[in-house]
C-alpha cells in the first residue's frame, strides 16, 4: 500500500487511553486538563478485540511495526492482555511501548511476559527540580528511574529514553542526562520541541535546534553516527565513543522528516490519522461495531493511505497562515505522539 507520495505504510502508533498521571506543560496542560475535564468514557476506546483486529488488517497493508502509547498506556486496565494478542499476529516484526515510566516497575515483568520487547520512557531531565517542574505536577524522579532500572532488569531491551529538550526550561540539564546514562546500554534521545496540538502555547523560541545540542554533546563525549536502521527513521543517531550508549536526534523543526513517513496512527476511540500533525480522522470504529467485514475495513484504510498528502512538518509556515477547522489539530495525547 502506497500513498500519494509513494510512502509505504509501515509503522501504526496506537493511542490504548487518552487520559494521563502527568501534566507535561508541552503536551496536556494543567490549566487545560483540570479535575473537570471530560476525557473519552471507557465505552469509547476500543476493546482490546477491536484493536486487535484492525492491527491484523493493518499488518495485512503492511504495518511491520506497533507501537502503544497513549495519554499514559500503563493507565489502561489489561494492557498486557493486549500485548499478549498482539504477538500472536504473525507479521509484526518490532512491538514496543511508550510510557513516562511513573508505573513502569510495578508492570514491567507482566509486560515481558505478555510478549513485549521493548520500551521507551519520557524522561525530559534528570534534574529533579526541572523534572519535578516539566511533569506539571511536581511528582519526583524516583519511581521513573526505578521503573527504568526495572525495565532493564527483566530484559525489555533496548530502553530508549525520551527528553523533549525547551530552550531555558531544561536545556541546561541536558549534557547532565547524557552524563548519567553514558556507559550504560541505554539510548538517549532529544526531541525538538513540537506545535503539536492546539493547546501547548507553541513558540518556536521554545525550540532549540539538534545542531546545537549536538555541538554541546560532542565537546565532552565522541560522536560516532550510527547508521538509521531503517528506512525514515525518526532520530538520528550516534554512538558516544566505547560504550553501549546511544544518543539521538529528532529533528522535525530544523529537519523535516516527512519524505519517508511511513507512519499511521490510530487514537483510543478508533480514528485512524496519518499524520502527527493531522486535524481530521478517519472513524473505523463505527463500521467496525456496525458490523463491517474484513474486506470492507481494509477498503476504507487503505483508500485513506492511498490520498494521503501528509506532510505537516515540511509545510509549516504554510500551515501557519491557515484558518477555520484547518487549523485545529489533533492533540499529542489522544493519538499518542
Ligand atoms: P523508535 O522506533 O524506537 O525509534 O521509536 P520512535 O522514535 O518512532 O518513537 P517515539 O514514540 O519514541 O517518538 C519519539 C519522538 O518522535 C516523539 O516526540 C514523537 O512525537 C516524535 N515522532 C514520532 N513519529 C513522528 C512523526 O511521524 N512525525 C513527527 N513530526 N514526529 C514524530
Ligand atoms: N513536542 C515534542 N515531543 C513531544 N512529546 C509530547 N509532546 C511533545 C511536543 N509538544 C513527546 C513525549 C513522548 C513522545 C511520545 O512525545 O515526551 O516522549
Ligand atoms: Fe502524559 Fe506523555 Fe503528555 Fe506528558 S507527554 S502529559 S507523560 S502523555
Ligand atoms: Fe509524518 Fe506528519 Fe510527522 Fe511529517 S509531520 S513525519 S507526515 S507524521
Amino acid at each position: 500500500m502506497r500513498d500519494a507520495f509513494n510512502r509505504p505504510l509501515r509503522d501504526l502508533r496506537i493511542s490504548v487511553i487518552d487520559r494521563c498521571n502527568f501534566r507535561c506543560p508541552y503536551c496536556m496542560p494543567k490549566e487545560t486538563y483540570g479535575d473537570d475535564y471530560q476525557f473519552l468514557p471507557p465505552a469509547d476506546y476500543l476493546t482490546f478485540d477491536e484493536v486487535t483486529r484492525l492491527v491484523r488488517l493493518f499488518v495485512a497493508g503492511g504495518v511491520t511495526k506497533v507501537r502503544l502509547t497513549g495519554g499514559e498506556p500503563l493507565l489502561r486496565p489489561g494492557l498486557a492482555e493486549l500485548i499478549a494478542a498482539l504477538t500472536r499476529i504473525p507479521g509484526i516484526e518490532d512491538l514496543a511501548l511508550t510510557t513516562n515510566g511513573y508505573l513502569l516497575a510495578e508492570h514491567a515483568a507482566a509486560l515481558r511476559a505478555a510478549g513485549l520487547r521493548r520500551v521507551t520512557v519520557s524522561l525530559d531531565s534528570i534534574d529533579e527540580e526541572v523534572f519535578a517542574r516539566m511533569n506539571g505536577l511536581g511528582i519526583p524522579i524516583d519511581r521513573v528511574l526505578a521503573g527504568i532500572a526495572r525495565a532493564r532488569e527483566v530484559g525489555l531491551a533496548p530502553v530508549k529514553l525520551n527528553a523533549v529538550v525547551q530552550r531555558g526550561v531544561n536545556d541546561h540539564t541536558v549534557l547532565d542526562l547524557v552524563r548519567r546514562f553514558a556507559g550504560e546500554p541505554v539510548a538517549i534521545r532529544f526531541i525538538e520541541y513540537m506545535d503539536v496540538g492546539n493547546r501547548n502555547g507553541w513558540d518556536p523560541a521554545g525550540v532549540v535546534p539538534s545542531a546545537e545540542l549536538k555541538a554541546a554533546i560532542e565537546a565532552e563525549f565522541p560522536l560516532h553516527a550510527v547508521a538509521a536502521a531503517y528506512r525514515g527513521e525518526v532520530a538520528q543517531r550516534y554512538r558516544i565513543g566505547g560504550t553501549a550508549t546511544e544518543v539521538g536526534f529528532v529533528s522535525s523543526i530544523s529537519q523535516p522528516f516527512c519524505s519517508d513517513c511511513s507512519r499511521a496512527r490510530l487514537s483510543t476511540d478508533g480514528h485512524f490519522y496519518t499524520c502527527l500533525f493531522a486535524w481530521q480522522g478517519t472513524d473505523l470504529r463505527t463500521p467496525l461495531r456496525a458490523g463491517a467485514g474484513d474486506a470492507e475495513l481494509t477498503a476504507l484504510l487503505g483508500g485513506v493511505w492511498q490520498r494521503r498528502v501528509d506532510r505537516y512538518s515540511e509545510e509549516r509556515a504554510e500551515v501557519a497562515r491557515f484558518t477555520g477547522d484547518r487549523q485545529r489539530k489533533v492533540e499529542m495525547y489522544q493519538i499518542g505522539g
